[in-house]
């Protein structure tokens, strides 16, 4: 008999776990104002709110981390990590920074001005938010496959190309870069495929523009392009990241998705004017060049992380637990953005809560609702996430809401998705027994997911 997939490490070091009661539960979450940011970690049973900064280190990067150099100038671990992602991504400059965001503010301080327009696959929210302070215009052009969450295709995450080139005919001359999201996490972490990559660049060339790659999950993207993308079977996941990187100008990096790291982030570029603007706003926001707002046995960590989440065993053991918990949830029969992605299930809650009208949040409430029935915590990503239109201040009901469940990297086991599963099933079972969602009762103008109050209906 065939032997079955298992992961491809074992576990030496463990975290134990609390359960609650749904007494306990429902105190906390009306304490926390319904909003599941506002919980403790040890008030969460298994926590899916996020896949960043929450994996697990392997032995190799414990063991790096002793080694890290603390230096601020000439830091020896710098030059480690700057030759690492030399070396899978083929880009030579390299600025560390604190996080993404962090990343994307160096960068776009450079390259970002009033008036300037941003197009990409979709924008990941401090993108946009790093462009828009700017007074400039994030553009997504995303494919309008992504919009059906039924609809199966395999690179949902995909730049629309027509309407890439409609905004460069349009107005090349306010456009400074493009952006490619890989994997496109707004749409549900769907990937791109090369074939796609290929075409923005071509564009990018007719136009004369250059091509930022947002890649805090690329390494997810190129094991995509590996089983779904014909004739890359038989590379390695390393060569396929080499192939993406070689249509991109540089890139933005929030290493604490695939880097395997808890903290981190980089810009990295084959440009020396793109390095050498961006280095100007390192130094006062970050920190001098050779940390960048890192210790230096962080970076020796990430440096293991790239190398090690770049080998096909680590890569596929992750990717295949997210597809696990989505089996599972094909078995119950409950909807999400198919197929499912490469770091979380995007559950479709106005399709399991439809009678739930928009202004009462079907997501949130399925949120609140999964973590009352068995401590597990999503996140919304929806309604209350899109907040007010800037002008009107109406609610944004135009895109999909959605309850995603992340998965930690090598930090919960297959039967912790069992739980997860079987969780949201009883919910589901019962989901024509919530008729009511909830009311915002307080909310800040911009990103007000994070601290909104709300009430239950
Ligand atoms: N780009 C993408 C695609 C992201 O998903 C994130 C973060 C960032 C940039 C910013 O990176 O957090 O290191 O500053 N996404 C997290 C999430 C927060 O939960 O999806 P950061």
């Amino acid at each position: 008999m065939e032997l079955p997939f298992a992961e491809a490490y074992k576990i030496k070091m463990v975290e134990p776990l609390r359960k609650s009661t749904r007494e306990e539960r429902e105190q906390w979450i009306k304490e926390a104002d319904y909003n599941l940011f506002q919980l403790k970690s040890d008030q969460v049973y298994i926590d899916c709110l996020t896949d960043s900064g929450t994996g697990a280190m392997s032995d190799r990067q414990w063991a790096a981390m002793m080694m890290g150099d603390e230096s601020y100038a000439g830091s020896s671990s710098f030059f480690q990590l700057k030759e690492t992602i030399t070396k899978i991504t083929g880009f030579e400059y390299v600025i560390p920074t604190h996080q993404g965001r962090a990343a994307e503010n160096v960068l776009f301080s450079h390259l970002v001005t009033a008036g300037a327009i941003v197009p990409g696959n979709s924008h990941f929210d401090t993108t946009k938010g790093h462009i828009e302070s700017r007074k400039a215009f994030a553009v997504d052009c995303t494919v309008d496959e992504a919009k059906d969450t039924q609809l199966e295709v395999p690179f949902k995450g995909n730049v629309d190309p027509k309407k890439l080139e409609k905004v460069l005919a349009e107005n090349a001359d306010k456009v400074p870069f493009i952006i490619v999201t890989v994997t496109n996490n707004t749409a549900g972490g769907q990937p791109v495929s090369m074939q796609n990559l290929r075409e923005v660049r071509a564009i990018a060339d007719k136009y004369g523009k250059r091509v930022v790659f947002d890649s805090a999950r690329f390494v997810e993207n190129a094991y995509f392009i590996r089983t779904r993308e014909e004739g890359y079977a038989d590379k390695s996941i390393k060569e396929i990241c080499k192939e993406m990187f070689s249509y991109a100008d540089g890139m933005t990096m929030s290493s604490k998705k695939d880097g395997l790291v808890n903290m981190g982030g980089f810009i990295a570029t084959h440009h020396e004017d793109w390095y050498e603007g961006a280095k100007r706003f390192c130094i006062p926001f970050e920190g001098f060049l050779t940390y960048g707002g890192m210790n230096g046995r962080d970076m020796a960590a990430l440096a293991v992380g790239l190398d090690e989440n770049t080998e096909l065993e680590t890569i596929e053991t992750r990717i295949r637990q997210v597809q696990y918990l989505a089996a599972k949830l094909d078995e119950y029969g409950i909807p999400y953005q198919r197929p499912v992605g490469g770091h979380a299930i995007f559950v479709d809650a106005d399709r399991v809560l439809d009678q739930i009208p928009k202004e009462e949040f079907p997501a949130q409430t399925l949120a609140i609702e999964l973590y009352i029935e068995a401590g597990v915590r999503g996140c919304e990503i929806g309604y209350i996430l899109a907040d007010r239109d800037p002008v009107t201040r109406e609610n944004r009901f135009g895109g999909l809401d959605l309850l995603r469940l992340c998965i930690a990297r090598r930090v919960y086991t297959n039967n912790h998705m069992d739980v997860i599963a079987a969780a949201l099933k009883n919910v589901y079972d019962r989901r024509h027994e919530i008729t009511r969602g909830v009311k915002i009762v307080w909310e800040t103008e911009l990103m007000r997911h994070f601290t909104v109050k709300l009430e239950r209906l």
